[in-house]
């Protein structure tokens, strides 16, 4: 399976820290963040990756992750999304990358604890179709939010009103090939944007979409707040690594 981070936008909710600089390449505790969704990848066994970014920090990308050696990677791929036309947009820069394999695509904005190697391995079991990765939270309103039947997810509303669950569609998501068709049918968004929720649902659609729920913390990195909280989560995390270790 091969792995894309997303890491473009404007990163706006987070002006002026976005003003000179992406997102992505912010500081999240001891690193920069773009470095949590790579380890993510790398940690489930995924070593083909591709980092797609934007705007005019791109270069700075390659500068920081070269081919990916910190990483234990032999190379790292790079895209370039020109404009701000939203995350199913920016899929599509990878479609020749894909090449007709299986993806799992993480939002470069998003940081977990645990690991999604259980669910990496349910989808190569799986073949075809895709599967999402769902976190239960208390604001799912901030978030795309799956209504469950079931063991089924029967829709996915983008950051609803008045939601229907407690669950948080995660921005780690596995697909297969037919995503780029699937992206190519899209309209833009009320904001403008090709929106990764309607790739969702044309997938539940075909009754093609499964989900696992995501074990241990999960954070975005998109505002102020959740900012803050992963850099608090991680550091945490780190405060508690010797203690484990001495434990074990
Ligand atoms: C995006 C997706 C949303 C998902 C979230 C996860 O939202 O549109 O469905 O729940 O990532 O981080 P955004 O961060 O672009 O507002």
């Amino acid at each position: 399976m091969k792995g894309i981070v997303l890491a473009g936008g404007t990163g706006s909710r987070l002006f002026p820290l976005t003003k000179i600089t992406n997102k992505h390449l912010l500081p999240i505790y001891d690193k920069p963040m773009v470095y949590y969704p790579i380890q993510t990848l790398v940690d489930a066994g995924i070593r083909d990756i591709m980092i797609v970014t934007g705007g005019r920090n791109a270069g700075d990308f390659l500068r920081l992750l070269g081919n990916g050696k910190e990483f234990g990677l032999a190379h790292l791929n790079y895209a370039y999304q020109e404009g701000e036309g939203g995350i199913a947009e920016a899929l599509a820069q990878a479609e020749h990358f894909a090449d007709g394999q299986p993806i799992c695509v993480i939002l470069g904005d998003n940081l977990i604890e645990g690991s999604i190697r259980p669910a990496v391995e349910d989808f190569a079991a799986q073949r075809e179709g895709a599967r999402i990765l769902l976190k239960e939270v208390p604001d799912a309103a901030r978030f795309g939010v799956a209504e469950i039947e079931g063991d089924r997810i029967v829709s996915i509303e983008e950051k609803p009103r008045e939601p229907k669950s407690k669950y948080a569609v995660t921005g780690i998501y596995m697909y297969d090939a037919t995503v780029f068709e699937k992206i190519r049918e899209l309209a833009p968004s009320g904001r403008g944007e090709l929106e990764i929720t309607d790739v969702n649902n044309a997938y539940i659609r075909e009754g093609a979409m499964t989900f696992s729920y995501l074990e241990g913390w999960w954070t975005d990195a998109g505002t102020f707040e959740s900012l803050l909280r992963a850099s608090n989560l991680v550091a945490r995390a780190r405060q508690a690594q010797p203690a484990e270790a001495v434990a074990r």
